[in-house]
């Protein structure tokens, strides 16, 4: 597998290798000077005021930030509208008749919108959502294929002041139910299926069996993706065609004028307990935020053809899909489907066939990338690249190096960006017209965010490593958690007298000011770039009739970062055979894994389950997670002194040996 050119890899991952932005990127870079820093850290509110006018606002704000964390405003008195800002605005400026997306389905159909026909198909949708009953303020569930339509219901909503809370397609209907009734969303969007692999993912189906549990939904909205026509029952009085309502709507929607902290969009995710947090994400600030980041960060300029291939039901989907680059009047492409349907190279024919320039991906992508060979981006001409990104994981330095050679062919700067569905926007990331990168660091945080890393009793660490903290209010932070503020407020600023937002990362900084962040410090799980709470797995589990007691903890996985192991005491009397739980071990683990699955979704289930009699506890009861990370990690055993039997780990070893689970 090494080849000439890799030999010199090591060389290249020397501590201190850092690469200067390519001079020929620099000279034309939006941002080439240094002095932003400065600038921006000396009168951070003067610089976020500078960025506002970035935004189409309808009515002036008045003060660019008030309060201290918890809570805080940005921009407030000021009035504006996202739907307009994306379309509106960019048909004022001249862009009526240039592709906002390039839309490309998994079955190689190719669709073009401009920002003209986008506002057209927002403004039916949006007069459709209103006939429906949806007024300012009403959630709406999505919970759709990665479609142009899903985009348009995403503004659509935003375009009458509606708030959108977008679920994953690949969660369950269990987690769609949840997250619908913790909102008290009215209407579901949604589809007849979404394709993948080649497959129809029975969206509809699944959608249906969360619909009985769900009272506040009216009204269903189906868009016909499937098609062929792909069986799928509609409800009569509550269900609707997407295309049905839609063709009989006026193509204008005049959009409402919305106060800077109206809420914008509800987010569900993962946290330490088994419940996720609805992410609540207000206007203006995550405007600006989105606006200037991705101008900052990815260097848009009208020639860009921008992919961030994130789905739209993860923040990055909503920040650098929807609102990032539209705002910033791109051209975005939009893909349905998986990266190795029909083959390994669909991302490269994707990024050759639309002339993408800017291409912002997942290191969990990047290492599968790795894995099939760079012999499948040579088949392609890759030459429109100018910029590569990372996002959602620490990217390893052996993978930043092969995304550097093989994809950006040395002369695209990599922007390795850390953020959090709770930050809204990048916080930490090089610059590329500015920063040094190095393999394995984020970089140093943007311009006008003050982050720093703290020990244990809050006090700030200068060099090395500690917990990655916030010091300062920035404008796309989240504002609560939908219907908890106590939640918000304990888990975000509870640490260190709330002199911090505490983001859940350990990190480490060198001598330059760049950060590396080294995961998460709590019992959230980071796989394949998305997080998942340890306790969201462990309900799942126990949920099941047979099982007693169960601790998930996360192990280094060589492509998705972590994979999720289970280990799980079944009820007494019940053993392999029990109806249910299958006749052997294997049978009843693969049981188990299914149940994740079927309870929160594919992404939850657990790579490996182990059957065991006890787990380690101490004396007062409490599971201890790193004595079992030790042995799944094949690790000498840790500190086993305050284990109220410490016979346990001999037993849980031999299991652990034993493959078959
Ligand atoms: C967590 C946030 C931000 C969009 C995608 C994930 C990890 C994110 C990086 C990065 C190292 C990263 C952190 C963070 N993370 N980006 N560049 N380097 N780690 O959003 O689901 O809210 O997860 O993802 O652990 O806390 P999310």
């Amino acid at each position: 597998m090494p080849d000439s050119k890799d030999a010199a890899l090591s060389d290249l991952l020397t501590e201190d290798r850092r690469f200067a932005p390519p001079a020929a990127f620099a000279a034309d870079a939006r941002v080439n000077d240094a002095a932003i820093y400065d600038r921006a850290g000396a009168d951070p509110a003067a610089f976020w005021a500078n960025e506002a006018a970035r935004v189409p606002w309808m009515t002036p704000w008045e003060t660019v930030t008030r309060g201290q964390f918890p809570h805080v405003t940005w921009f407030d008195g000021g009035k504006l509208n996202l739907a307009h800002a994306c379309l509106d605005a960019q048909i004022e400026k001249g862009r009526a008749n240039k592709a906002a997306i390039i839309w490309e389905g998994e079955d190689g159909e190719v669709r073009t919108v401009t920002y003209r026909q986008l506002r057209r198909d927002v403004c039916r949708l949006a007069n459709g959502l209103k006939s429906l009953g949806v007024e300012r303020g009403d959630r709406v569930a999505i919970y759709m294929p990665m479609t142009i339509e899903a985009v348009a219901t995403m503004l659509a909503c935003a375009r009458i002041g509606a708030i959108h809370s977008v679920v994953f397609g690949g969660f369950s209907a269990e987690s769609l139910a949840g997250r619908i009734v913790d909102a008290s969303a009215k209407v579901l969007v949604t589809a007849d299926g979404g394709w993948r692999r080649g497959h129809v993912v029975a969206l509809k189906d699944e959608a249906d069996r969360a619909l009985l549990h769900t009272p506040s939904v009216e009204k269903v909205v189906v868009l016909q993706r499937a098609r062929d026509p792909f069986p799928c029952k509609m409800t009569p009085g509550r269900d609707v065609w997407y295309h049905d309502l839609v063709s009989v709507q006026p193509d204008q929607c005049p959009p409402e004028a919305m106060g800077a902290e109206d809420v914008l969009f509800i987010l569900y995710t993962s946290g330490t307990t088994g419940k996720p947090k609805g992410i609540v994400h207000t206007t203006g600030g995550y405007a600006v935020g989105t606006a200037a980041t991705t101008a900052m960060v990815f260097d848009l300029t009208d020639d860009d053809v921008f992919w961030c291939t994130a789905d739209i039901g993860w923040v990055t989907g909503h920040s650098y899909v929807v609102y990032g680059p539209l705002q910033n009047g791109a051209t975005v492409m939009l893909y349905e489907g998986a990266p190795d349907f029909p083959r390994r190279d669909r991302f490269w024919e994707i990024i050759a066939r639309h002339h993408v320039t800017i291409f912002y991906t997942a290191p969990t992508a990047i290492r599968a990338f790795m894995k099939w060979g760079h012999e499948l981006p040579e088949l392609h001409d890759l030459s429109s690249l100018r910029l590569i990104g990372s996002v959602g994981e620490p990217i390893n330095p052996e993978a930043w190096i092969w995304y550097h050679r093989h994809i950006g062919a040395e002369r695209c700067p990599i922007v390795d960006t850390w953020w959090q569905t709770e930050t809204g926007h990048i916080m930490i990331s090089g610059l590329p017209g500015v920063t040094a990168m190095k393999p394995g660091y984020a970089g140093p945080p943007m311009p006008a965010i003050d982050a720093c890393i703290v020990d244990d009793d809050g006090n700030e660490v200068a060099r090395g490593s500690g917990t990655l903290a916030i010091r300062t209010p920035w404008p796309g932070m989240l504002r609560t958690i939908w219907g908890d503020d106590e939640r918000f407020k304990a888990t975000y600023f509870s640490r260190w007298g709330g002199r911090f937002y505490f983001p859940g990362d350990g990190a480490k900084r060198d001598e330059h000011g760049n950060l590396m962040i080294l995961g998460r410090i709590d019992d959230v799980l980071n796989v394949a770039g998305h997080r998942i709470g340890t306790m969201e797995v462990e309900s799942a589990l126990v949920d099941h009739p047979a099982v007693a007691e169960a601790a998930v903890i996360g192990r280094a996985h060589e492509l998705k970062g972590q994979a999720i192991v289970a280990f799980v005491t079944l009820k007494d009397g019940a053993t392999a055979g029990t109806p249910g739980i299958g006749k052997t071990r294997a049978e009843t683990c693969e049981t188990l894994r299914q149940h994740v699955a079927a309870k929160i979704g594919a992404l939850a289930r657990p790579e490996e389950v182990y059957l065991t009699a006890d787990l380690p506890k101490t004396r007062s009861g409490k599971i201890m997670r790193r004595l079992l990370r030790d042995i799944a990690e094949g690790r000498a055993v840790g500190d086993t002194t305050t284990l109220a039997d410490p016979a346990v780990m001999g037993r849980l070893k031999d299991l652990y040996a034993d493959t078959d689970g």
